[in-house]
């Protein structure tokens, strides 16, 4: 039997284009309904501090229509807490965030902030959300992610997608030996961070991984192609990665 592989469409830079003329398009709810028709399992947005791209309204108008599932991707303060629980999503995954950075740039670190982790992760839990941390692929990060009861992790495949060649191949090869760590001590295991159609084959062969969130990629090809057909190619690309490796 085939291991299931999710995707989950990260529609924040929709919102990026949006947010850079201030006008009111294009629309990441839009963008999210055609996703969604186009096979996502899952849509993702993250809502930042400084709103760079999603505001607190799309998310509000993206609990009404998604019909799939919401995986909110939020920072670990106490604003966002009170916003998490009250959202109830299916899905958090925690992020680091810091107001200069292009884009989320290294896992979060569980180990330094373990109290305020694991009190994120009951709070949400006792609304019925499950709590995925963002984490680079180090097994003390994993065993703190367990020491905070999450039920999953997202692991930050970010290094490997920008990298090439022999590096790139080490690093597939740390990645895939935290994911068999993380899913031999119970945790689910996601990744993201970087995918795009020519780095997210050997990830989504990997049996171990559930899901995989992707985002800048879809929507630069969608520039192309059209959003249903970037994502229709990069599900094919992870369904046939998995199959082939089953
Ligand atoms: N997963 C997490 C936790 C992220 O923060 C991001 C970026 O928002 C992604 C996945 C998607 O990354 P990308 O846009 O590079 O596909």
């Amino acid at each position: 039997m085939i291991n299931p592989i999710t995707l989950g469409v990260n529609i924040d830079h929709v919102a990026t284009l949006r947010q850079a003329r201030g006008t009111r398009f294009p629309d990441p709810v839009y963008a999210a309904q055609v996703a969604e028709y186009a096979g996502a399992d899952s849509i993702t947005f993250h809502l930042r501090e400084d709103r760079r791209h999603i505001q607190k309204r799309d998310a509000l108008l993206l609990k009404q229509v998604v019909t799939t599932k919401l995986n909110l991707e939020m920072a670990v303060t106490s604003e966002m807490l009170t916003f998490g629980c009250e959202f109830r999503a299916e899905d958090v995954c925690l992020v680091p965030e810091k107001r200069e950075e292009l884009t989320t740039e290294g896992g979060l670190d569980v180990v330094g902030q373990l109290r305020q982790v694991r009190d994120a992760c009951s709070r949400l839990a006792e609304v019925g959300t499950r709590v995925s941390p963002f984490i680079d692929a180090s097994h003390e990060q994993i065993d703190a992610v367990i020491e905070c009861g999450a039920p999953c992790i997202e692991i930050h495949t970010g290094q490997y997608a920008d990298a090439h060649g022999d590096e790139q191949a080490a690093l597939l090869e740390t990645l895939n030996a935290a994911i068999a760590y993380a899913h031999g001590k119970g945790l689910q295991v996601n990744a993201g961070h970087g995918l795009n159609r020519h780095n997210v084959a050997p990830i989504a062969a990997n049996a171990l991984v559930s899901e995989l969130n992707i985002g800048h990629a879809i929507i630069a090809d969608a520039i192309f192609l059209g959003l249903e057909q970037s994502i229709r190619d990069i599900k094919r690309i992870m369904l046939e990665a998995r199959a082939a490796a089953s």
